[in-house]
């Protein structure tokens, strides 16, 4: 009986991008934050999220959406990298697309839609508010893109709004980094949504904006719009403290059926490797829950294999990402990695460069090389216009890997 119990009991931890972890450790201080904007009499303040990849950006969006219910707002969203290019139309059709989903369900009065100068299919005395209808409007709106939203969002907004205790309605965008402005194209998704937004939330409109991504998101948001600094509160996940990695470690195996238990050392094990990162806490305790397993049942002494689990994250999740530097680039990485530094500037790198092992590098060349790191994802650019790494942890790796081939 106990050994089916036993088996029953599956490795709960749950490394992988968007996975929900079985137990979602510290966050309070944020979700209190969205608390407090989902409380505002006036919708005036949104939200930004950023942090490295792997921080936890899209679970706590995903755990916020519960709260926004229980507090009477509904929930809309989307991924934004899951589209090609975003274009000015694009967005446009994402948040009717978004917005439908809400609106469906509700009936207006074709003598309604005649008094406020909207399209209607005469044959039908009623029209439902779905994707087609509101698609149907967008187009016979003349005007630029932002001009015909506004005008259906506030439509909207009056018919959804006598909804019996509705608060409002969330707009959640996850990898918005992605949305940035295509000038070159004359194409303004970014700053079609802020403003769009910042128009309805003059007018009463309760909008709430919520946009995650990664850091450049928040130099991004400001090179669109100035005033999108007085527009969000801006959170930045960092690194989970000590008792928050104890929580994100221990919780998911507090089971009385769970058949593996980690021991205060192998718990500090597991925490420093893991720099405090949830998504190497997860990718660490899958592997230590499973050797543990196996320890269990061939009743051998349990230790935390460290070496094994680093060159299994090496193999999985870093050198993937370092292949996509060239030769110099990675030269350029690992002076920085090697010089400790949390984040650098052109000129500074320049001299480092000289009294490297490396041939020296130029500052055009480093500003070059820089946008190109920028776009492969291994760099962000902060707001103070210092560079850092883009991706958690990276400096150790490259220091654990590249004394081994270098002359
Ligand atoms: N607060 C947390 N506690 C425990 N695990 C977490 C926490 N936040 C994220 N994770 C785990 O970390 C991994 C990365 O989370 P994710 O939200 O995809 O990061 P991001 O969106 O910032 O790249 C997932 O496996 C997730 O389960
Ligand atoms: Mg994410």
């Amino acid at each position: 009986m106990k050994k089916q119990i036993v088996s029953e009991f599956r490795n709960p931890f749950r490394p992988g991008a968007g996975h929900q972890p079985p137990y979602l450790a510290g966050r309070t201080y944020e979700i209190s934050e969205f608390q407090n904007l989902l409380g505002q009499d006036i919708v005036s303040s949104n939200m930004v999220i950023t942090g490295l990849r792997g921080v936890g950006k899209t679970v706590l969006l995903e755990s916020l959406r519960p709260l926004a219910k229980q507090k009477n707002w509904l929930w809309v969203g989307t991924d934004c990298s899951e589209s090609v290019s975003v274009d000015e139309q694009t967005m446009a059709v994402r948040i009717l697309t978004d917005i439908a989903l809400i609106t469906s369900g509700i009936k207006i009065k074709e003598t309604v839609l005649r008094g406020l100068g909207f399209n209607s299919d005469n044959s039908k005395k009623t029209e439902f508010m779905d994707f087609d209808f509101l698609a149907k409007q967008y187009s016979s709106i003349p005007g630029l893109p932002s001009d015909k939203l506004k005008t259906i969002l506030l439509f909207v907004w009056k018919h959804i709004s006598t909804q019996e205790g509705l608060q409002g309605i969330v707009f959640a965008y996850d990898e918005a980094q992605t949305l940035s402005d295509h000038a070159e194209d004359k194409q303004y998704p970014l700053a079609l949504l802020l403003d769009l937004f910042q128009f309805l939330q003059k007018n009463s409109v309760r909008f709430l904006l919520v946009l995650t991504g990664l850091p450049m998101l928040l130099s991004r948001l400001i090179e669109t719009r100035t005033y999108t600094e007085r527009m969000f509160r801006v959170l930045v996940l960092e690194q989970l403290s000590k008792s928050e990695c104890r929580d994100a470690i221990l919780k998911p195996i507090e089971d009385t059926n769970c058949p593996v238990k980690f021991d205060t050392h192998s718990v500090d094990t597991i925490a420093s490797l893991s720099g405090g990162y949830p998504y190497f806490i997860q990718f660490i305790c899958r592997e230590v829950y499973d050797v543990f397993a196996q320890q269990l049942a061939s009743k051998q002494k349990l230790f935390v294999p460290v070496d094994a689990i680093i060159q299994k994250l090496d193999n999985d999740f870093f050198a993937g990402r370092w292949s996509r530097a060239t030769d110099r680039e990675k030269e350029l990485l690992t002076i920085i990695a090697q010089n400790n530094l949390q984040d650098f500037g052109i000129m500074q790198v320049v001299e480092l460069s000289q009294q490297s092992r490396y041939k020296a590098f130029s500052k055009s060349q480093l500003s070059q090389m820089l946008k190109r790191l920028i776009a492969s994802g291994l760099v962000y650019k902060n707001r103070r216009g210092a560079y850092s790494f883009a991706v958690p942890l990276l400096e150790q790796y490259i220091n654990r890997t590249q004394k081994f081939t270098e002359v």
